[in-house]
């Protein structure tokens, strides 16, 4: 059901992945993008402001849904979301951040936080495209692997491997927050095309369990293989274990 892009390295899955996302923007021009985080879409990130740069892009009327944030981090916190989000992306290009949206880390009432972000990504209509990066434990947003799939926004607790993994953008392990508000997986299945970027040996199991795993909340990626219309960008190494 996925269908797969096979991209020769980062540089290429970028291109691709931003060529998707540009085209839902010059079909909709007041398109729900639903935004990712991490390393993966930086690159992605960078190739659409150059194209905005170019004339080529207008981000005017879209408006953006982003899948979650640290819990107990201010909106300036260098280490938010809220802040990658306006330099990796929301400050070089023409989108009104009142159009920009990401869970409210910074209030500490959970289910206040969560109930109120549910309710704008419901009001909005849910995005037409989700972009995803996907963990190496295959997390999608901050969806963990569990025992069940989860369905709107929640508080969720790290696992060990992502927080170790995070924690290489923190200058301690100790720094990287212990819990997250992220969007739930039901939420995600409601975006009307999803987007999934991956480089690096280390996403190789969890892009082929994503693929061609059992459909399981032990792998919460898995579950993109009951949505209709899944592309999965990513590199050789990615790919590697999906011959
Ligand atoms: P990464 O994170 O892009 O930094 O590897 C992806 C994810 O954890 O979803």
């Amino acid at each position: 059901m996925l269908k797969i892009v096979r991209a020769r390295d980062y540089q290429d899955m970028s291109r691709k992945a931003a060529n998707i996302i540009s085209a839902q923007i010059i079909l909709k021009p007041d398109c729900v993008l639903g935004l990712a985080t991490g390393t993966t879409p930086i690159g992605t990130y960078k190739q659409l402001i150059e194209w905005y740069e170019k004339g080529d892009l207008d981000f005017a009327k879209v408006s953006t849904y982003n899948l979650d944030e640290y819990r107990g981090l201010s909106h300036d916190d260098p280490q938010s979301y809220h802040y990658f989000m306006r330099e990796n992306l929301f400050n070089h290009v023409n989108i009104d951040l009142a159009n920009t949206h990401v869970p409210d880390g910074s209030n500490p009432d959970a289910e206040a936080a969560c109930s109120e972000y549910d309710k704008i990504v419901a009001a909005a209509g849910y995005p037409d495209l989700q972009l995803l990066g996907i963990g190496n434990n295959g997390h999608i947003g901050f969806n963990e692997p569990d025992d069940h799939f989860s369905k709107g926004t929640h508080c969720v607790d790290l696992t060990e491997s992502t927080i170790k993994a995070n924690s290489r953008l923190f200058e301690h392990e100790e720094d990287v927050p212990r819990q997250a508000y992220t969007m739930g997986t039901q939420t995600i299945m409601y975006a009307r095309m999803i987007l999934v970027v991956a480089n690096g040996e280390a996403k190789a199991q969890a892009v082929h369990d994503m693929c061609f795993g059992p459909v399981t909340p032990s792998c919460p990626a898995s579950i993109l293989q009951l949505h209709p219309n899944v592309v999965v960008v990513a590199d050789e190494a990615a790919l590697s274990l999906c011959e």
